[in-house]
């Protein structure tokens, strides 16, 4: 049996964890029969329901909780319990919320989250416990290159997918200089260098990047240095609200006609009803899109709508692939969420029926996907061609996994 205590994730750097005296936890050996296990098993949904991140995380839940159903609320034959906590996007909170998940909480598996910050104390915790993540968004390429872990795996992408494609299909519309506008964290920095290797990867090149604190929306100061800059085109990496209000504000600096916008596609994704106009023509890549084809899409286009009534976009999908990719690990250990081995094991073989197109995982548990080029239109983002096909994250300096 894996040496499994409940040590504290307090302070969050991934070196110094300090010790927190929680009681010791009556873990199941890992060969145990379901039967001897407690008949519920507890799942911790870490993700943002406040600010500017809120609806990523409502969506992800919402299509989480939507598969479970499918399943009857069952897991590897254990009767699942959700425990919802608000991380608010807030990297400083996150070890107290995640301790709060694995001891007061005595959740067996981790969901979460949105932020790539915020993420390093699931992914910290998981890796010294040995407790299932399926991580439903943050891109944070740490989780799936050095941090690699049996234990850890991702439902989405990481930082450097959607943006590797968009520098790659920019550039094969032949423009030669291109600009960066992000916030400044993680998602941000890790997007730029996806970015800047698609352009290069087709004869062009970054050759600026400009930030924001995270989550600020003051854009004007980054906006008025633009023109300036002899690029071509600006892509850029922005999600949420924050994502509503730089679409809009890019719009009214009358940048639109001299500088193309482009970006990963959070940039429109979830969002282009309250951008309206100013986002038309907007063109992104991201590993889902508006007119992907299969049944699979179909029946979970119409049964997300069904029970949420609102469209689906890329997060509701990770959402629902999150809970597939977890009851299948379930699965191959009859509901032993202890037996990481096994469970990661079964993970690892799948291939996942996702509304995105079948995916499978890399051996650093990421997607390996296609990336689609879309362009917003009547508030629709309609794939209009592929920017890169099965792409998988580099993986650097995963050795573990
Ligand atoms: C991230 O922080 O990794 C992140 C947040 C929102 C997105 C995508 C990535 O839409």
């Amino acid at each position: 049996m894996p040496s499994i205590s409940r040590r504290s994730v307090l302070g969050g750097s991934l070196a110094g964890a300090g010790t927190l005296a929680l009681p010791p936890l009556a873990l199941p050996p890992l060969t145990t029969p379901a039967l001897a296990q407690p008949a519920v098993l507890r799942i911790g949904l870490m993700l943002p329901f406040t600010g500017t991140f809120a609806a990523l995380g409502e969506a992800i839940a919402s299509a989480f909780n939507l598969h479970l159903k499918e399943l009857g609320g069952k897991m590897g034959g254990r009767t699942v319990e959700l425990v919802r906590v608000d991380d608010e996007s807030d990297p400083a909170k996150a070890p107290s919320n995640v301790n709060r998940l694995l001891g007061r909480e005595k959740v067996e598996a981790l969901v979460g989250t949105v932020h790539s910050g915020v993420v390093m104390a699931l992914v910290q915790a998981a890796r010294e416990q040995q407790i299932p993540l399926i991580i439903p968004n943050a891109g944070n390429v740490a989780a799936t290159r050095e941090l690699c872990a049996p234990s850890v795996f991702r439902s989405s992408f990481s930082n450097w997918q959607p943006a590797y494609g968009m520098g790659k299909a920019l550039a094969a519309k032949g423009i030669k200089k291109a600009a960066w506008v992000t916030w400044d964290y993680a998602a941000g920095k890790e997007s730029a260098e996806g970015f800047g290797d698609g352009l290069r990867a087709g004869g062009a090149e970054l050759t600026k990047v400009l930030t924001l604190p995270f989550p600020e929306t003051n854009f004007q100061p980054l906006l008025a240095q633009l023109p300036g800059l002899g690029v071509q085109a600006v892509g850029s990496f922005f999600a949420g609200g924050g994502a509503i209000q730089f679409v809009k504000d890019y719009a009214a600096a009358g940048l639109r006609d001299k500088l193309p916008l482009c970006g990963s596609g959070f940039l429109t994704e979830g969002v282009l009803k309250a951008q309206g106009a100013a986002a038309e023509g907007i063109q992104t890549a991201l590993h889902y899109g508006d007119g992907i084809d299969n049944a699979k899409n179909t029946a979970f286009r119409a049964a997300y709508k069904a029970t949420t009534n609102r469209d689906a976009d890329v997060y509701a999908v990770q959402g629902y692939d999150a809970a597939q990719m977890l009851a299948i690990g379930l699965a191959g250990t009859k509901g032993d969420a202890a037996a990481a081995k096994e469970l990661s094991a079964a993970i690892r073989a799948a291939k996942i029926d996702s509304p995105r197109g079948a995916f499978t995982i890399s051996a650093s548990h990421n997607p390996v996907q296609t990336i689609w080029l879309r362009e917003a239109k009547n508030g629709e983002n309609r794939v209009i061609g592929a920017a890169a096909e099965a792409l998988a994250d580099p993986g650097t300096g995963c050795k573990a996994a």
